[in-house]
């Protein structure tokens, strides 16, 4: 695996509030069981994509407490303890599980607190190097977000985290937490298939803050997948000698360089193709036919 860190570090490194990371990095949501929830179907194999992952050079991993719930994050506690000092663990909170699996919201600012807390204690470190307030609905912002953006300010500086992310939210949302707050990174649904937030990414470029996109391959897959089943992909792929998904991969990390990836999988053959992402090169040609067949959506 080690093999991988050349190709990774071509795709080179961005700032992540007051780290800088890797720009392939891994996102752990898949390592728990089915619809992220329970253990996993194969917890060997899911430490071992942890390890994998560390030992090819991947220094930002992303993660939540309510992916199992905690069963993720004691994945990775268990794979990857003692840290790497340059590893960058982000998580999120404002949700939770309930006992059947439902996603509910969770997020008053003590809940915002109790969340960021639960994260320190599953991972076993003292301080995340960003928490993202995942919002759990489209509303406007206003008072109730300033508040909850406060609840992570005082944690941001009684030192439990190093830098505040916003996921799941309008660029209104960003402008108005940029009133408040330095932002480290946001994260947002973003792919080929899917660009509706590309307003939010350029807010974010043209700041230089991290972009963070989300199913970056799609998720979930199956017939409504239109990235890595899409015969246009398949074609390119034969061409530049890449699969579907590398080729979702490069797009995005072609597309700017404040693009941070974290794509998800509980497999080392599907890690190892999606950090060899970073070698495949798109010409002009290719980036043509990508936006004839994924065109941009605002
Ligand atoms: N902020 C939020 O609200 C939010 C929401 C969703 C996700 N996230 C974060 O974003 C990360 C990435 O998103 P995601 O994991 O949901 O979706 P994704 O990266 O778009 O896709 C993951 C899916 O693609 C499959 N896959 C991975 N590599 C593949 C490859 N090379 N070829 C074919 N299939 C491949 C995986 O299956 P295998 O396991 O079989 O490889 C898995 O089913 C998550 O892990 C999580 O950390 C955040």
């Amino acid at each position: 695996m080690s093999d991988h860190l050349h190709v990774i570090e071509s795709a080179g490194s961005y700032a992540l509030g007051p780290w800088h990371v890797r720009r392939v990095g891994y996102g752990a949501m898949q390592l728990a069981g089915d619809n992220v929830f329970g253990p996993p179907r194969d917890r060997d194999e899911a430490l071992r994509v942890l390890r994998a992952a560390v030992d090819s050079g991947v220094n930002h991993i992303d993660t939540a407490q309510y992916y199992g719930p905690s069963v993720v994050n004691e994945l990775i506690r268990e794979a990857l303890r003692p840290y790497p000092a340059d590893l960058a663990i982000v998580s999120k909170v404002a949700a939770r599980r309930d006992a059947a699996g439902a996603v509910l919201p969770f997020d008053e600012p003590h809940q915002l607190r109790q969340g960021i807390e639960e994260n320190l204690t599953t991972l076993g470190i003292s301080h995340l190097a960003a928490v993202n307030l995942r919002m759990m609905d489209q509303s406007t912002p206003g008072k109730r977000f300033d508040s909850q953006l406060a609840a992570l300010i005082q944690a941001r500086e009684e030192g439990l985290v190093d830098g505040i992310g916003l996921s799941n939210i309008s660029k209104r949302h960003l402008l108005r937490a940029l009133e408040q707050t330095e932002v480290a990174c946001v994260q947002n649904l973003f792919n080929l298939a899917d660009q509706s937030s590309l307003d939010v990414l350029q807010e974010c470029t043209n700041r230089g803050i991290a972009f963070v996109p989300f199913c970056p391959l799609g998720w979930p897959q199956g017939v409504q997948n239109h990235i890595l089943t899409s015969p246009a992909l398949a074609a390119l792929g034969n061409r530049l000698q890449a699969t579907p998904a590398q080729i979702a991969l490069a797009w995005l990390l072609d597309l700017a360089p404040n693009i941070l990836l974290i794509p998800g999988t509980r497999t080392r053959a599907h890690l190892a193709e999606n950090l060899d992402a970073a070698g495949v090169q798109l010409d002009e040609a290719s980036k043509a036919e990508l936006a004839r067949h994924f065109p941009a959506t605002r």
